[in-house]
C-alpha cells in the first residue's frame, strides 16, 4: 500500500475521505452501472423502459404487419429500405423533390423520404413490392409498363407507377395531358418522359380492362 492510497480526498465538507475508499466506491458505482446496463438488455427481466417501448411499433405493410425498431427522427423511406428489406423505394434526392421514394398511404401517393414513421401508425403502407398479385402476377399496371418498356434506367419506376396508380383509380380514362399532371410530382433523371407517357396510358387501358 503506498502513502498515497490514504491520502485524504477533500470534497469541501467536513466528510474528507481517503483516496482508497472513494476509488473503491467509484469502482463499486460502476459495476452496478454495467449490471444495470446488462439486466436491462435481458429480454427476461426488467420491463422495457418508456422510450424504447415506442420504438417498438407496427407497421401495416403491403397488408401485412411488421414490428420494427423505429427512431423519432427516421423517415418511413429509411424504416422501408433498410429496416423492411423493401427497396423498391428509392432514395434520389432525399429531400421532397424527386418523387423515386413515392409509396401509398391509404392510397394516396407520399414521398416516403419526407414522412416520419411514428406517424404512419394505422395507415395502410403500399409499396411496389406490394402491387403484384401473392402468385407473382403483375398488376395490369406493371405489365403495361413491361409491355412497352416505358422507363430507361427504372430507378425513378417504382415512383412513378405507385403515383400512376393511384391517379388512374381517381381518372380511370385520362387525356395524356391530365396523366402528365397526375405524375407531375414525378422527375425522370433520364429524361424519358414520352415513352413513360405511352406506358402509362397503356396501363390505364389494362385497367380499365381488368
Ligand atoms: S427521395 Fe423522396 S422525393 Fe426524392
Ligand atoms: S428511367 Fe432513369 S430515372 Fe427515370
Amino acid at each position: 500500500m503506498s502513502e498515497m492510497d490514504d491520502q485524504k480526498v477533500d470534497d469541501g465538507t467536513s466528510n474528507a475521505i481517503t483516496r482508497r475508499k472513494f476509488i473503491m466506491g467509484v469502482i463499486a458505482g460502476g459495476a452496478v452501472v454495467g449490471a444495470a446496463s446488462y439486466h436491462f438488455l435481458s429480454p427476461s427481466h426488467a420491463p422495457l423502459p418508456p422510450y424504447l417501448g415506442e420504438r417498438l411499433i407496427s407497421l401495416n405493410v403491403n397488408g401485412k404487419v411488421r414490428r420494427v425498431d423505429v427512431m423519432k427522427q427516421e423517415t418511413l423511406a429509411s424504416t422501408l429500405r433498410y429496416k423492411l428489406g423493401l427497396t423498391g423505394a428509392k432514395m434520389g434526392c432525399d429531400r421532397a423533390e424527386c418523387g423515386s421514394c413515392t409509396v401509398l398511404l391509404d392510397g394516396v401517393p407520399y414521398y416516403s423520404c419526407s414522412v416520419l414513421t411514428h406517424t404512419v401508425r394505422g395507415r395502410k403502407i403500399t409499396t411496389i413490392e406490394g402491387l403484384a398479385a401473392p402468385d407473382g402476377t403483375l398488376h395490369p399496371l406493371q405489365k403495361a409498363i413491361v409491355d412497352e418498356q416505358g422507363f430507361q434506367c427504372a430507378f425513378c419506376m417504382s415512383g412513378f407507377t405507385l403515383a400512376a396508380l393511384a391517379f388512374l383509380k381517381k381518372h380511370p380514362n385520362p387525356t395524356r395531358a391530365e396523366l402528365a399532371h397526375g405524375v407531375s410530382g414525378n422527375l425522370c433523371r433520364c429524361q424519358d418522359y414520352n415513352k413513360i407517357l405511352d406506358a402509362l396510358t397503356r396501363g390505364a387501358e389494362y385497367m380499365r380492362r381488368a
